[in-house]
């Protein structure tokens, strides 16, 4: 009753921010991402019999607030196999945590994946991605490599929201440069940001209304494999989102002034015809995704910004996968 998965983090394009129900985590609009390869989540899923609880360890460290989010995913897992057994569960990053890397979508697409193995429920990907989502919505996306989309579904059971696979990671090549503008834990957390926004934001529903055009422009983009347009499209999602969360009561605001120098010199190489663009996620870090031949210099210029403390490079991965144990 062992498993080992690893699994990677996403980057929204046509971002997620809203839910339609709380208790099941079902996104209020469909969303779009690119599963990155060079930053990992390892988890470790065993089922014990002499465990009165779950024991749930993330990057050394006992948290209780994640353990009851662990342990309301695998009481799922439990449910479908007919067991009450408790499990230890062992969950490292080699990458920052809850700094806007959304460690939480590898983290909880690692830890589905890994339980199926340890049960041996043989669910396929799509099951994988509605368990993922019951952890943090974005996790369902982490399933899948390459471009993802996520559909909100209409069925109040969820049962219709899942992410499916667009297209492979190694059929469109890009690059991701994440600029690193703090490593202090973020304000607000996603799931009391997406309530706040939606409680006290003049334009939640102007926003949620955008979502689903957004999508088809950058599905099409995806198709033609048409950098200009699918740059055009993101940066105008996560602008929306934020200035969404910007006339939330009070205002969420996730950037620093870092966040925004490192948007300038983005557009700055921009008009300098260099094939990049920007996205900003629930954090204030800052992640130019480029054309692979771009990639070194907008590292460098990104180095340069006063203020960057770190940068990540990263190309396009592969979804959730079971190292050990049964898949
Ligand atoms: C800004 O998936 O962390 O990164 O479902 O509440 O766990 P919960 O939220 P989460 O939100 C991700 C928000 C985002 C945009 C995105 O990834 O689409």
């Amino acid at each position: 009753m062992y498993a080992a998965a690893e699994a990677q983090p996403n980057v929204a394009l046509i971002k997620y921010w809203g839910k339609r129900n709380d208790a099941l985590n079902l996104p209020a609009a469909g969303s779009l991402s690119i599963t990155l390869d060079a930053l990992h989540t390892q988890t470790t899923v065993h089922f014990d019999a002499t465990l009165a609880d779950d024991d749930v360890v993330v990057n050394g460290k006992r948290d209780p607030d994640q353990a009851r989010r662990v342990g309301a995913v695998l009481d799922l897992l439990r449910a479908r196999a007919g067991i009450a057994t408790r499990a230890r569960v062992r969950s490292t990053n080699d990458f920052p945590t809850s700094a806007g890397l959304a460690s939480s979508a590898s983290g909880f697409a690692a830890l589905a994946a890994a339980a199926n193995g340890a049960l041996g429920l043989g669910l396929d990907a799509r099951e994988l991605s509605i368990l993922a989502r019951r952890g943090s919505g974005s996790a369902a996306r982490s399933i899948f490599g390459g471009y993802v989309e996520m559909a909100a579904g209409t069925r109040d059971d969820g049962e219709d929201a899942f992410a499916s696979p667009l297209l492979d990671a190694s059929t469109w090549p890009l690059t991701v440069v994440i600029a690193i503008t703090s490593h202090a834990p973020k304000a607000i957390g996603s799931r009391a940001g997406m309530r706040a926004s939606q409680r006290t934001s003049r334009y939640y529903g102007d926003w949620i209304a955008s979502v689903p055009n957004d999508l088809a422009i950058a599905r099409a983009a995806i198709a033609a494999r048409d950098f200009e347009q699918l740059a055009a499209v993101s940066e105008a999602s996560c602008l929306a989102m934020h200035a969404m969360m910007l006339a939330a009561h009070p205002a969420i605001i996730y950037w620093n002034g870092t966040t925004l120098d490192c948007i300038q010199r983005i557009r700055a190489l921009q008009a300098d015809g260099v094939n990049v663009f920007f996205t900003v996620d629930a954090g204030p870090q800052v992640k130019a995704v480029c054309l692979p031949d771009a990639a070194a210099h907008v590292a460098d210029a990104l180095r340069e910004v006063a203020g960057v403390e770190d940068v990540l490079l990263s190309g396009l991965g592969d979804g959730a996968r079971v190292l050990e144990g049964r898949a």
